[in-house]
């Protein structure tokens, strides 16, 4: 079918909405109608170059939710009208990283970036006639997807589909930062470095694992009073200001726990993250630096003497298929903010509006709600 989808053909190239051409779902594919799609900071790495794709045009976006429309053979647990969520990892479940656990990392990452489908290494989207690379095998900036079942979930359909779709990636991704990866336990005092989208969920999961104190650390003054809002204790507007503050506030112990969740990680900043981490405590980067920078600045001697723990994470250590409909059920319960994170609503032309905003610090998450417009 004939649609349209927001692409990249260069770096530093705005996002182009034009159409696009998708196939028909192969065997364990299924075909979406979106509904919505949220703006991550990580679609912007692809514009800027930092997370390359294995090729151009590119189609962007990996947070949507949207109905199941159209079912490939071999596909039994999901049908046409399912209100379903688009992980951005697919979890097929059966590879060995899936049986040991870590479903977050399944063998079907390996493809994360190639473009190609899972099921058959060909491309299911053509533009310009050329075939297109879609983000992490998804491509939600377009409003209709066909896509491998293992990065589809089913979802309660009562969910508001803007609420939905920030649970394929920010919400999850930074929840799990705090409640899996860094593993906050009650009375844990915790630092999160940069309170946009995945940084305002993980201090969501810091307030809901019984942190003592939430330490916020933000440039922009009024997601520094959201962030107030949503349970930190204390707000600090950079990394010196937080040293300080968190110093004096901990008696020099510092945080158990600290997440950053910036737009762009540096190399050079890893050890000011480092600093404001207690002894014994754990920095988890969530966040994504660009994928050929090697350079550190580290002081080795105190992560060593201090035992410190340096941590990686993607998805937040999550489950897609476990971790998306739980997360929905605790927003309904009331338990979890996803309506105050929803800054900002943009029609698929209006993309790069949206990201300008991104930027510019004006949103905590903006999203695409497609409407007929769109389609
Ligand atoms: N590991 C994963 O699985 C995963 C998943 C999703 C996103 N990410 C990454 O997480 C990061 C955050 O994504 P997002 O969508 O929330 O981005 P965002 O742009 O919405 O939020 C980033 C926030 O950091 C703030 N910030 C920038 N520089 C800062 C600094 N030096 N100190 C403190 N705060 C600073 C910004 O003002 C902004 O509020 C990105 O790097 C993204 O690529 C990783
Ligand atoms: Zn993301
Ligand atoms: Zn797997």
């Amino acid at each position: 079918m004939k649609t349209k989808g927001a692409l990249i053909w260069e770096f530093n190239q705005p996002w182009s909405v034009e159409e696009i051409e998708i196939g028909d779902p192969h065997k364990d594919e299924v075909k979406i109608q979106m509904e919505a799609a949220g703006m991550c900071h990580s679609d912007h790495h692809l514009m800027t170059g930092g997370i390359p794709m294995a090729g151009f045009p590119v189609l962007g976006g990996h947070e949507g939710a949207g109905i199941v429309t159209e079912v490939g053979p071999g596909v039994e647990d999901l049908a046409p009208g399912d209100h379903v969520v688009l992980a951005f990892i697919p979890s097929c479940g059966k590879c060995a990283t899936c049986q040991a656990g870590m479903r977050n990392l399944c063998d079907l990452g390996a493809g994360l970036l190639g473009g190609a489908s899972v099921t058959d290494g060909t491309f299911r989207i053509q533009a310009r006639g050329q075939n297109v690379f879609p983000m992490t095998l998804l491509g939600t900036f377009s409003p209709y997807m066909v896509v491998h079942q293992s990065s589809v979930v089913k979802i309660d359909p009562s969910i508001p589909f803007e609420v939905a779709c920030l649970v394929g990636c920010g919400v999850t991704t930074g929840y799990g930062s705090a409640t899996r990866t860094a593993d906050v336990r009650p009375g844990d005092d915790v630092a999160i470095v940069g309170v946009g989208g995945v940084g305002m969920a993980a201090l969501q999961g810091a307030v809901n694992a019984g942190a003592r104190y939430i330490f916020a650390v933000e440039p922009v003054e009024w997601k520094r009073d959201q962030a107030l809002k949503f349970g930190a204790t204390h707000v600090y507007p950079d990394m010196e200001a937080a040293l300080m503050g968190i110093g004096e506030v901990t008696y020099g112990l510092m945080a158990q726990k600290v997440i950053v969740t910036v737009g762009e990680l540096e190399g050079a900043d890893v050890d000011s993250y480092v600093n404001i981490t207690a002894k014994g405590g754990t920095c988890v980067l969530t966040a994504i630096g660009s994928l050929v920078d090697t350079q550190v600045t580290l002081n080795l001697a105190m992560l060593t003497l201090m035992q410190k723990n340096l941590q990686g994470t993607i998805f937040g250590g999550g489950n897609p298929h476990y971790d998306i409909p739980k997360l929905l059920t605790m927003y309904k319960a009331g338990r979890l903010n996803i309506d105050d994170m929803i800054t900002c609503q943009y029609q698929l032309e209006q993309i790069n509006d949206g990201y300008r905003d991104m930027l510019e610090g004006k949103n905590i998450r903006g999203i695409i709600r497609y409407t007929d417009a769109d389609r």
